[in-house]
C-alpha cells in the first residue's frame, strides 16, 4: 500500500489498524482516525497552521503540574467534559443533576463533626449550608459522605494559595445523621475565573470569550448502592449563570442563597452581620443505573 492521497489515506490507516486486539480499542481508535481525518479535510490546515496546533498541544502538556491540569481545562473549556457527564449520567427527573468536577478536589478532605465552621481564618459574609441526602424516593440516606469545597470572597481555592496562607480552607467532609441530613458553616463563595494564565486561556482570549464561572459550592456525595453524585449548587442570580465558561450549570442547580440580617440562626449560632443560608436535599440514584453508552 502506497500513494495515498487525501481521500485514499483515511481507509488505508483503518486496514493498518484493523487488527486491533482490544475491539474497545479498535473501536476508539477507528472513530478517533475517522474524525480527525474529517477535520483536517473540512479545515484544510496550512502546514504554518498544522504546526501551531501541534505547539498548542505541547503547551498545553508543559503546563501540567500535579496541581494544574491543562487539558482538563482545555477539555471543560471546549464542552467535552460535560458531554461526557450527560453521556454516563441519562438525566432521571426525581435524582439530582451532576456536573463538572474541575480540578480543584483533593482527595481525603478532613472530616469534621455536623455543624462545624470550615471557613478558617478567611474573611467574608458567613454562609450556612444545610441539606440532606436521599434515595430518589425520599428515603433518608444517613451515613452518607458529603464531600464540600469552595472558593473563598476573592475567587480562590486554597490549593491556589502559596506559602504563609496556605492550608486546607472552604473543605471538608461530613456525614449524614440518622435523618440523612448534613450542616456547616462557611464564608460564600464568589464568582471566579478559571486559571486563565496558559494555553487554554490563550485560546478563551482568541475566541473572544471569557474564563468566569459564576458563584458555586461543590458537592461531592457517596453512599452504598448509589451512584456518586459530583455536583454544585449555584448562586442564583450570578451575572455568569448563562456563560459559565465551563458549561457546567443546570436549572435544578441554582437556589438562592437567602440574606439574613445579624441575630440568631438555627442552629442557634448569635450573628452579629448579615449571613446567608443555603438549602440543598440531594437525591441519589441506586447503583449502576447511568447509561455509559448508548443502546
Ligand atoms: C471548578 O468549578 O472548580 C472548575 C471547573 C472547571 C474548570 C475550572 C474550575
Ligand atoms: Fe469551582
Amino acid at each position: 500500500m502506497r500513494n495515498f492521497d487525501q481521500n485514499t489515506i483515511t481507509e488505508a490507516v483503518l486496514e493498518r489498524i484493523a487488527n486491533t486486539p482490544d475491539p474497545r480499542i479498535h473501536e476508539i481508535s477507528a472513530a478517533l482516525v475517522r474524525h480527525l481525518h474529517n477535520f483536517v479535510r473540512e479545515v484544510r490546515p496550512t502546514q504554518a497552521e498544522w504546526e501551531q496546533g501541534i505547539a498548542f498541544l505541547t503547551a498545553t502538556g508543559h503546563m501540567c503540574t500535579d496541581t494544574r491540569q491543562e487539558f482538563i481545562l482545555l477539555s471543560d473549556t471546549l464542552g467535552v467534559s460535560m458531554l461526557v457527564d450527560a453521556i454516563n449520567h441519562d438525566h432521571q427527573a426525581a435524582v439530582t443533576e451532576s456536573t463538572v468536577l474541575g480540578p480543584f478536589y483533593v482527595e481525603g478532605p478532613p472530616e469534621l463533626p455536623s455543624g462545624a465552621d470550615i471557613s478558617g481564618d478567611l474573611t467574608g459574609e458567613p454562609m450556612f449550608v444545610t441539606g440532606s441526602v436521599t434515595t430518589a424516593d425520599g428515603t433518608p440516606l444517613a451515613g452518607a459522605i458529603v464531600d464540600v469545597w469552595h472558593s473563598d470572597e476573592d475567587g480562590y481555592y486554597d490549593v491556589q494559595h502559596t506559602g504563609e496562607e496556605a492550608g486546607i480552607v472552604a473543605r471538608a467532609r461530613f456525614r449524614t445523621d440518622e435523618a440523612g441530613r448534613f450542616r456547616f458553616w462557611s464564608i460564600k463563595p464568589a464568582a471566579y475565573p478559571i486559571p486563565h494564565d496558559g494555553p487554554v486561556g490563550k485560546m478563551l482570549e482568541a475566541q473572544g470569550r471569557h474564563p468566569w464561572r459564576p458563584a458555586h459550592v461543590h458537592f461531592m456525595i457517596e453512599a452504598p448502592g448509589h451512584d456518586k453524585l459530583v455536583t454544585h449548587v449555584f448562586e442564583n442570580g450570578d451575572p455568569y449563570l448563562d456563560s459559565d465558561a465551563v458549561f457546567g450549570v443546570k436549572d435544578s442547580l441554582i437556589r438562592d442563597f437567602a440574606r439574613f440580617d445579624a441575630g440568631t440562626a438555627p442552629d442557634g449560632r448569635v450573628m452579629e452581620q448579615r449571613w446567608c443560608h443555603l438549602d440543598y436535599d440531594f437525591q441519589l440514584n441506586p447503583a449502576s443505573s447511568g447509561a455509559a453508552r448508548a443502546a
